[in-house]
């Protein structure tokens, strides 16, 4: 891939972005950066629902029966045509690796056949670009804590296209802790959605689990242990007999991972003295964790960003948002562009 550090900006461009890492079949295409002229996303939610989490073959299977008509449909919503995109910006990791070849080898098919250029997208960079599409003010440097299903990073975002992670979870990501918890107290897949509902229903102080700390490094996160505390309250209400309180059992699950999440993201911002917070990822649709982390910011004077909840879980306009900067940068990727399932965030 090539790249130039300089970032050269034109409101023209078109970018057609495409996304398939996951269970999330999405095409959109946004001008100048930060204008949103269709965004298509094509879930498979229902299906995987039978199995009670992602399937990757399923997932990979039906990206590539719906991802001609997903562009075809969010070129269509834009009023455009292939001929009058820049570029296209694809994820090309982190993700399950037969999900992620589907776009890419989409995305490479469709520059190969039209000249337009490529541009590869790291998919945590995508959730965080997701808050320019709203918050058309927000520029870096600013710290952002994206928790999704997969990933749960802490990161310093210094310049477009240039991350330092200060934290990240040891073990279960927060959007996974959420899908284990939710499938233990019988809610099903997806779990975050499901706990965050039931969970007004609660009270979040019924049930005290532990809020992990990670000694080694202060910006860490963990939630396996918060996840066995809540298999262990489940097990041994079960030998006792006792019936459980879902909505409780939910809320006090909740609270315990937002509760760290807002603890270290306002560590981070005191010590960096950094005035400017954006909350990322599929959790970042968690109505807890919104209200107590701008809550948190409010009183810390700190500017408080979040994209809305359809910008959050996974889209195309996001990656679009992402391959627009990098474009802007001199970012191209020729038709080596390859599928990297471990992608490390800023690297290339
Ligand atoms: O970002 P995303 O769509 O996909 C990944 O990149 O992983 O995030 C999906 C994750 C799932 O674990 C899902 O349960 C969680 O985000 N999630 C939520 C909520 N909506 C989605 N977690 C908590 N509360 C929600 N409202
Ligand atoms: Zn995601």
């Amino acid at each position: 891939m090539e790249q130039s550090s300089v970032l050269r900006e034109n409101k023209d461009l078109l970018i057609l972005g495409i996304e398939s890492s996951c269970d999330e079949t999405a095409a959109a295409v946004i001008k100048g950066g930060r204008t949103v002229l269709s965004n298509v996303i094509s879930s498979q939610i229902d299906i995987h629902t039978l199995y009670g989490g992602v399937v990757p073959e399923i997932a990979s299977r039906k990206h590539t029966e719906r991802i001609n008509q997903v562009i075809r449909e969010a070129l269509s919503d834009a009023g455009a045509a292939l001929k009058d995109i820049d570029a296209i910006a694809v994820t090309y990791g982190p993700g399950l690796v037969g999900a992620l070849l589907v776009g890419v080898a989409e995305a490479k098919a469709i520059s190969f056949a039209t000249g337009i250029d490529l541009v590869g997208v790291h998919h945590i960079e995508g959730h965080i670009c997701a808050n320019y599409i709203e918050h058309k003010d927000l520029e870096p440097p600013f710290l952002s804590l994206v928790v999704s299903g997969g990933h749960t990073h802490l990161v310093n975002v210094a310049d477009y296209g240039v991350y330092e992670i200060l934290g990240r979870t040891r073990d279960d990501a927060a959007g996974e802790a959420f899908d284990k918890v939710a499938r233990a107290i019988g809610l099903g897949y997806p779990g975050g959605p499901k706990i965050d509902k039931v969970a007004k229903e609660g009270n979040p102080d019924a049930i005290a689990f532990p809020r992990a700390k990670v000694a080694a490094s202060v910006y860490d996160f963990s939630f396996s242990g918060l996840k066995s505390a809540v298999l262990n309250y489940l097990n041994s209400c079960e030998m006792k007999g006792e019936s459980i309180v879902v909505p409780d059992v939910a809320a006090s699950f909740q609270k315990a991972v937002v509760d760290v999440l807002v603890e270290n993201s306002m560590m981070a911002c005191a010590e960096r003295s950094c005035r400017k917070f954006a909350l990322a990822g599929g959790v970042a649709s968690n109505s807890a964790l919104r209200a107590a982390m701008e809550e948190a910011c409010r009183a810390g004077g700190i500017d408080f960003y979040v994209p809305s909840p359809v910008y959050c879980t996974d889209n195309a306009a996001m990656i679009a948002v992402a391959g627009y900067y990098e474009y802007c940068k001199g970012v191209r990727s020729d038709l080596t562009l390859n599928a990297v399932p471990n992608l490390p965030l800023g690297e290339r």
